[in-house]
């Protein structure tokens, strides 16, 4: 975290001490807790001063692990946005079904596809240490007036872009623009404002070969190449003025994998095929090496955010053993437990972004950000489409076998309140 020394005037001293003692009781606890959770991490930190709200909360204190060494002239001047719980609001989502559904692909529809329960709707997310101002579409699109940004990323990446475009759509309507043969990558302009939005379609941002129908029906191995990047996204990633770069679950399919133009290995593949298995980690790690250092040694000027992948939440088994989601509130911290699979790309993904910063640097990697939204949506099993992926999937009987979504997000839903995040964190980072 980022710290300011400021002179403290003996006037203020005293009430300063107060509010020091204080603020290191309710704010050291609540660090050691998230250290605790999510292992050492170095989320975005993003300054509060110049927000309006943060008239409302009196800036806390830091937090060194030794607090006899705490010297008592520093101040917190920055907030951790993805550090917080979900609260009751009445307000509810900016859109509804009826307003959005155009842009919203039909499987997380929800609302429309007969999703009973409301509920989920009316909380919002809420960091421990800074109110979040709520999502305010006029400000995004004056601010992004000439601007272009892009998803990247799989098909977690498309629900995100979606939930953004409804959003802004509450003030001025996209037009699309562009799609690719299969629909898959997409882009839309904002007339009024010159404002273009992408959506690219890059799963494992790596050069994949990938032999699947168009409901995933595979009829080969991925092949998969570690050292070579999608041209699909970085033809575009230099004239971009926002990126934000995802990737995660597609790691777990079979594949061949190729470093050098040379098949060096393979994950899940068949005894016959005669290859070391080095585990979908190994590649995700070293793709991820490649992504990263060609983002952060890029020199444009853009903005680019890294998204680590969030948790699923199948329960009673996993999407394709009849695992479901059929909670209808949040849970509350440390409820759920982060699974394995979720855990060990997290891992390699803030490993591959801390390795990063720290070769090219503060300074020089300025320009890149962490966004790490998986304890935010970890207490969201409420949030996904589960049985509603299929338009009244109980119309032919209660009983009626239907496969789980419980991936990605109902729209509304807890993934909008990432662009909350992340227009603070463009307004203030
Ligand atoms: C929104 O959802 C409601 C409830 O399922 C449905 O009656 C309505 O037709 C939906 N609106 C649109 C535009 O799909
Ligand atoms: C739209 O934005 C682009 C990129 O900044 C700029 O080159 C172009 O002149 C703008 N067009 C209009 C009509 O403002
Ligand atoms: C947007 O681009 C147009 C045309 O190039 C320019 O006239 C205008 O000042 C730009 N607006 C902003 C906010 O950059
Ligand atoms: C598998 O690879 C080993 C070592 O490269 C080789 O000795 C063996 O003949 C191969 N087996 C098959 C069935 O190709
Ligand atoms: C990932 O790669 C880095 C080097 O970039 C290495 O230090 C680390 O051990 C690797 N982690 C995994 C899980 O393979």
């Amino acid at each position: 975290m980022k710290l300011k020394w400021e002179s403290v005037s003996t006037l203020h001293q005293n009430v300063f001490l107060i509010k020091l003692v204080s603020a290191i009781l309710i704010t050291g606890l609540t660090f050691r807790f998230f250290i605790f959770r999510f292992g050492q991490i170095s989320p975005v930190q993003v300054s509060v001063t110049g927000n309006p709200d943060s008239m409302i909360s009196p800036p806390s204190v830091i937090l060194s692990d030794n607090e006899d060494l705490l010297p008592v002239d520093i101040v917190v001047e920055k907030c951790d946005l993805f550090t917080g719980k979900w609260i009751k609001d009445p307000l509810g989502p900016l859109y509804t079904n009826g307003s959005c559904g155009i842009f919203v692909d039909a499987h997380q529809d929800c609302i429309t596809n007969g999703r009973p329960d409301s509920g989920f709707l009316y909380w919002k997310w809420k960091p421990n240490d800074c109110s979040l101002p709520r999502f305010d579409p006029h400000r995004f699109l004056q601010l992004m007036r000439n601007k272009s940004w892009a998803f990247i990323g799989d098909s977690i990446a498309r629900n995100h872009v979606e939930s953004l475009l409804c959003m802004l759509s509450t003030v001025e309507k996209p037009v699309e623009v562009y799609h690719d043969e299969n629909y898959r990558s997409k882009r839309w302009r904002f007339p009024s404002h010159n404002l273009t939005i992408s959506n690219i379609w890059s799963p494992f941002l790596v050069h994949a070969d990938i032999f699947e129908d168009s409901n995933g029906v595979s009829s080969g191995a991925v092949q998969l190449h570690l050292d070579r990047l999608d041209k699909t996204w970085t033809d575009l990633f230099p004239s971009l003025d926002y990126a934000i770069i995802s990737s995660g679950e597609w790691f777990l399919k079979t594949a061949v994998y190729h470093e050098n133009a040379n098949p060096v290995g393979c994950h899940g593949c068949l005894a016959s095929a005669n290859m070391t298995d080095l585990g979908f980690d190994y590649a995700y790690n070293t793709s991820l090496r490649h992504v990263l250092d060609f983002v952060a040694r890029s020199d444009t000027k853009g903005m680019s955010f890294f998204r680590t992948s969030i948790p699923d939440h199948f329960e009673n088994g996993e999407w394709d053993s009849g695992g479901n989601c059929k909670r209808t509130d949040p849970v509350s911290d440390g409820e759920m437990e982060m699974k394995n699979l979720n855990k060990i790309l997290r891992d390699v993904e803030i490993s591959q972004f801390e390795r990063v910063v720290m070769e090219m640097g503060q300074e020089e990697s300025g320009n890149l950000k962490l966004l790490d939204f998986a304890g935010m949506l970890l207490t969201r099993p409420d949030g996904h489409p589960g049985p509603y992926r299929e338009f009244r999937p109980f119309d032919k009987g209660k009983n009626a076998k239907v496969q789980n979504d419980c991936l990605h997000w109902c729209l509304p839903g807890p993934i909008d309140y990432l662009n909350d995040v992340i227009l603070e964190i463009v307004v203030n980072g």
